[in-house]
């Protein structure tokens, strides 16, 4: 087995590596003076069984052709299968025609990848789990959820916990979570009666004198979640904390976290997060490179990834 990490995620990389005890294959990745990227992979790959690790995260189209250029590299080279390692994948939120004449660009990144060479792809929490069909190889789309129950197992007892989904889009993930800790479900049910009126949040379950925990995809500009929070607060939640698998936190998401009523958001690590945000009290992390390094190990070793869903 080889792995090979591409730029967006290096923490990440160097944390499945060593869960695998496996090193990182020597290569490079440059920019040419007008940036387009050139990548070279200094090993031999003829005949291995190859795992590229990069998440489509910001720079999104910067590191995804870094992804498309090391595929074709590996492919040219000989490697007998190519796995791609998407922690996260960029563009999923894409994943349909929202009006006339727009694209469903989550399907044209599958078919980029797949066409670039890659024989299966491995990822994690995709925004909708049918964007699995999109991919035209084997997809494993592994669920941060084990991680994210061990972590409220050990930060909250579990009395008067309510898991709660920010969105009716996230009632099956934010559901099954609940399942799994064995507490109540609530929904935020965000509604915008006409176009110019202030949207109107009603919760679907009585959260007043509970402990909430919502559960979410992705944290991007942190409007849903801040909002949800103050709707739950203002319900009687005494308090309100957040759990994301994926921190894509653009702008400044997490001093808007730090000015709202959450009392900190947890993401994992599948998007190396910036400097500025770790220095924030409101913001923890944590590390998912043992889930991916053994569904690595599973998939290298021909062995069921099932158990991984437990
Ligand atoms: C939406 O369907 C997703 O699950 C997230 O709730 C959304 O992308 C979060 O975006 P933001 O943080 O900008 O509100």
């Amino acid at each position: 087995m080889k792995l090979i990490a591409c730029n967006a995620n290096l923490p990440l990389a160097e944390a499945i590596a060593d869960y695998l005890d496996a090193p990182l294959t020597e290569s490079e990745i440059k920019r040419f003076a007008d940036n387009e990227i050139f990548v070279r992979i200094n090993e031999n790959v003829r005949g291995e069984d190859v795992f590229v690790i990069q998440s489509t995260s910001f720079p999104a189209n910067d590191n995804l052709m870094e992804l498309l250029i090391c595929v074709d590299a590996l492919t040219r080279a000989s490697a007998k299968r190519i796995t791609a390692v998407i922690p996260y994948f960029g563009y999923a939120r894409q994943d349909r025609k929202t009006d006339g004449r727009t694209p469903i660009s989550a399907k044209l990144v599958a078919n980029l990848i797949s066409n670039a060479g890659a024989d299966r792809v491995l990822t994690m929490d995709l925004h909708a789990g049918q964007i699995q069909g999109f991919f035209d190889v084997p997809t494993d789309n592994l669920i941060a959820a084990p991680v994210i129950e061990e972590d409220i197992r050990i930060r909250y007892n579990g009395d008067n916990l309510m898991i709660v989904s920010p969105d009716v889009g996230g009632v099956v993930r934010a559901r099954s979570l609940a399942k799994r800790i064995g507490c109540d479900l609530a929904i935020v049910d965000k509604r915008r009666e006409k176009a110019g009126v202030s949207e109107v949040m009603n919760i679907i379950g009585d959260v007043s004198g509970r402990r909430c925990i919502m559960v979410d995809d992705i944290c991007d500009s942190g409007g849903t979640l801040c909002n949800a929070a103050k709707a739950l607060k203002d319900k009687g939640a005494t308090d309100v904390s957040a759990y994301v698998t994926h921190g894509v936190l653009s702008n400044d998401a997490v001093k808007r976290v730090e000015k709202s009523v959450l009392d900190e958001i947890v993401i994992c690590d599948t998007i190396k997060p910036r400097d500025e945000d770790m220095k924030s009290k409101a913001l923890r992390v944590l590390p998912v490179a043992p889930l991916l390094g053994e569904a690595i190990r599973r998939i290298a070793n021909e062995e069921s990834v099932s158990k991984l869903f437990d």
